[in-house]
């Protein structure tokens, strides 16, 4: 295990290349189950969440080489149909090969993700989508057994208690390509990854309108081809590199970002007093005072829980009282313990939390507990004046490329040690 030791208290200036997007990347890896045609994958960021995919992909029968940005996945055979426990549980997005698997080989077994510290992390939309499409599902020994010798497209409500769900329109709208008939997902995830991941499977001949808003409507054809497809810019990457150039008082030009998907961030930081310079995908940042805001997470386009965190830290430096109200997974409150051991003063009320604006973050040891957490936990640590260490940062690798190397080409003092 790695912790990550930061000395704080400077600010942050200069430029920054926005790496492709992990929550699209994972998906549509999963896609490439759907043929046995080579599928390439471009601007792929090197994450531990992106091996673990491939891992999985290659249990189940394909060849994975990922060269720089570039990942190729071949098919090898079609025997297996299990995504095993052991990777699965290392990373609950592995669940979206279970609709690509079922449409193609009719069968498949993929272990439940089980919950993790930022919620239950249920998967019953999923299930609830793959059995309105004809398929036998059983929950048993921790795994999903799914069995379908057809699929065949059907009208499908895939909201939740917490509203539209990624994953399970991800994995509904690849299991529907290959349905007979045509499916309609009511409700569906309007995440930009979704739409990308659409992009890929209409690539790949798949007949699909709709992505992006509330009701996808797929018509289905009976086989699918390859794709080669140029993943879009991630958006969580570039709202949290934002934060670290107002928290550290500096000025960050992001290259590469696609201001279109970050219109509710840009919106919460113009709020909270900051400047934003957009020319066409180059986004600057910087800021020096904080203005308190309330600010509540919902799924896209509202502002994306995935920001939640780091936006905490930011605004525990405004100059009153904010709150923010977490609508999508009411527990991710995980970073709040650490950051008020780090001198924040933050009340959690359920899915609320109250935060009294600090001066500035006082250095301290942490422990790191989920991706975007580690975030936040980072941020501190670079508005703090002294030494912050952050332990159990192999969280942080799950979700930011190269951050350390970015980081300190910023002017951050920043150097990872083994535990
Ligand atoms: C995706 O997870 C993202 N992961 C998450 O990002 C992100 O936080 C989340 O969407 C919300 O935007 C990937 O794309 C790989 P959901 P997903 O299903 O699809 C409830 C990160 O940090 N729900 O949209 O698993 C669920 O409990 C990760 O990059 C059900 O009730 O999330 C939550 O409250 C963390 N039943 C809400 O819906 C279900 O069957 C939204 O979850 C599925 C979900």
């Amino acid at each position: 295990m790695d912790k990550l030791i930061i000395f704080g208290g400077k600010p942050l200036r200069g430029e920054v290349k926005v790496s492709g997007a992990k929550n699209s990347a994972l998906p549509i890896m999963a896609a490439s189950l759907l043929t046995e045609e080579d599928c390439l994958i471009k601007n792929v960021p090197h994450l531990s969440d992106v091996y673990t995919m491939a891992k999985i992909l290659t249990a189940l029968g394909k060849e994975v080489k990922f060269e720089s940005d570039r990942l190729l996945i071949r098919h090898r055979r079609s025997q297996s149909f299990v995504a095993p426990y052991r990777l699965v549980r290392t990373m609950r997005a592995s669940f979206c090969v279970l609709g690509p698997l079922l449409a193609r080989r009719h069968k498949a077994r993929v272990s439940l993700p089980g919950g993790c510290v930022i919620g239950l992390r249920p998967v019953d939309l999923h299930l609830k989508g793959l059995e309105a499409l004809g398929a036998e599902v059983k929950i048993s020994g921790g795994y999903c057994w799914a069995k379908a010798a057809e699929l065949r497209g059907r009208e499908i409500f895939l909201g939740g208690d917490f509203g539209s769900s990624v994953l399970a329109t991800a994995n509904i709208m690849m299991a529907s390509t290959l349905a007979k008939g045509r499916t309609v997902i009511d409700f569906s995830a309007c995440e930009p990854e979704i739409v990308d991941l659409a992009k890929v499977l209409k690539k790949m001949g798949a007949k699909i309108r709709g992505e992006g808003t509330p009701r996808i409507v797929v018509e289905g054809t009976k086989s699918l081809g390859g794709f080669e497809h140029k993943i879009i810019s991630d958006r969580i990457e570039a709202g949290t590199f934002a934060v670290f150039a107002l928290v550290s008082g500096g000025r960050i030009k992001l290259q590469g970002a696609e201001p279109a998907h970050l219109l509710a961030v840009f919106d919460a930081l113009t709020k909270i007093g900051a400047s934003i310079r957009i020319k066409d995908t180059e986004v600057s940042v910087s800021g020096r005072r904080v203005k308190p805001l309330n600010i509540t997470t919902f799924p896209y386009p509202g502002f994306p829980t995935d920001l939640q965190a780091q936006f905490m830290v930011l605004l525990s430096l405004a100059k009153g009282i904010s709150v923010i109200t977490e609508k999508v997974y009411p527990d991710r409150f995980m970073h709040v313990a650490e950051l008020n051991r780090m001198g924040a003063k933050i009340q959690r009320f359920g899915p609320l939390a109250v935060i009294e604006g600090i001066k500035r973050f006082s250095p301290a040891e942490v422990m790191a507990s989920d991706l975007r957490a580690s975030a936040a936990l980072v941020a501190a640590g670079l508005n703090a004046a002294g030494k912050t260490v952050i332990h159990r940062v192999y969280h942080l690798y799950r979700g930011y490329e190269n951050l350390q190397q970015k980081l300190e080409k910023l002017g951050a003092q920043i150097k990872r040690e083994d535990e």
